[in-house]
């Protein structure tokens, strides 16, 4: 790939992982990704917004070089410090020393963790504080906590009108034209979009709305993100930011929603969660309450209802001295931001020993899970008595999740 023009003196020198399908780990990328860098010339100095990953950099290089020297570069201005970003800071910095790398004070923290040497410049900045490029071109710093890592800003080029936004608004989607005004396939892009905010800024809804708030009055033309294409207004620009802003609003369910969530070997632990569910609808006869095998449900629309529900239960046998691995894997879309104080229960058949119950008490209490008193547990298969008793623990359940 090489670099491309975004405006007088603004380049896109990033660089392009069209057959990435996995990042960090958790993230699948249908689309590929980008790793954006921008370079910015003013008639003084040089800047470079965001860097790249490290194991791309020989290409990364490359498209710097066909904008710039890289003795020329002055600053490498770090929105936030994910290694996607900071990991080619080092080389960059051992091609040309002088460079100064500028990053808020939390940044400024992990960038000493990052490079692991003292030597670097580093200037710290803070909300306000702007660097002159000469000729007009002055970059402003708004502080964008959580947006999504502790130490994210964003970089604001008034005279041009472009917004280096860092992750926010981006996507995991590639296209060498780089803009969205010459996307292709614009109804990936949009999925790629959703997917992209759903597991990077899902989580910090309130913060995402405070980023909007701070950038509402800026004449923004281009919105330089992290990742996939730039924004431009009139196209996706100011279509992404409502989107943002509807997505991160939130929306209070009509009717309390209590989902049950089970895995069930031999349908008792099943058995189980229909009598509790029968408990809870006594009590909340209009609450929404609805049964979910864990196995026969998509793991990513459960994890959703998990964490836009008001409360939720989780029923688990034991197997190898554990709650079963599909009930791990749901516990693992929790967004553990926001999941503090929400009432949770815990419930099973279990063969002998019930290890799960503790495991499970155990996770969800680290994550300040408001867990409701004992697991019901039983053992083996369920009887009469066992299911009549399932029943009076989802109306405690009840009346609990009313007090
Ligand atoms: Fe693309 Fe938060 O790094």
């Amino acid at each position: 790939m090489s670099h491309v023009k975004v405006a007088d003196g603004i380049y896109s020198v990033g660089v392009l992982n069209p057959s990435l399908r996995v990042f960090d780990i958790v993230m699948s990328t249908a689309y590929g990704t980008t790793y954006n860098s921008y370079l910015v010339k003013g008639s003084e100095k040089t800047a470079i917004i965001e860097a790249s990953h490290i194991d791309y950099f020989e290409y990364y290089l490359e498209n710097i070089k066909e904008v710039a020297d890289i003795m020329d570069i002055d600053y490498v201005i770090m929105n936030h410090n994910e290694p996607d970003h900071s990991g080619s800071i080092g080389k960059l910095i051992s091609l040309n020393p002088n460079i100064e790398v500028i990053a808020t004070p939390a940044g400024a923290m992990y960038l000493k963790n990052i490079l692991n040497h003292d030597s670097p410049k580093i200037r710290v900045v803070k909300e306000g504080d702007s660097i002159d490029l000469g000729g007009g071109k002055v970059l402003k710093f708004i502080s964008a906590p959580f947006l999504h890592w502790p130490d994210t800003m964003f970089t604001w080029l008034e005279q041009d009108g472009v917004l280096f936004s860092c992750d926010f608004l981006g996507a995991h989607y590639c296209e060498p034209q780089m803009k969205d005004t010459l996307c292709d396939k614009i109804d990936k892009y949009e999925d790629a979009f959703l997917g992209y905010y759903n597991a990077i800024f899902g989580p910090f809804k309130p913060y995402v709305l405070d980023g909007l708030e701070k950038i509402k009055d800026l004449d923004i033309k281009y919105a330089c993100t992290s990742h996939g294409p730039i924004l431009s207004k009139g196209c996706k620009l100011e279509e992404n930011i409502e989107k943002y802003k509807l997505w991160s609003t939130k929306i209070k369910n009509e009717k309390a929603s209590i989902p049950i969530f089970y895995c069930s070997a031999y349908g008792n632990t099943q058995k189980l969660a229909k009598a509790i569910a029968e408990g809870i609808k006594k009590v909340l006869p209009s609450a929404d309450i609805e049964t979910f095998d864990i196995i026969e449900n998509d793991m990513g629309l459960l994890g959703e209802k998990l964490n836009n529900s008001d409360a939720f239960l989780i029923g688990s046998p034991t197997l190898n001295k554990d709650a079963v691995p599909p009930v791990w894997q749901l516990l693992a879309h929790i967004d553990a931001i926001n999941i503090h104080k929400k009432k949770a229960a815990i419930f099973g058949s279990c063969g002998w020993s019930g290890e799960s119950f503790k495991n499970l008490n155990g996770r969800l209490s680290n994550l300040k899970v408001d867990v409701f008193e004992s697991p019901f547990k039983i053992t083996l298969v369920a009887s009469e008595k066992d299911l009549l008793d399932a029943f009076e623990y989802g109306k405690s359940f009840g009346e609990y999740f009313l007090a």
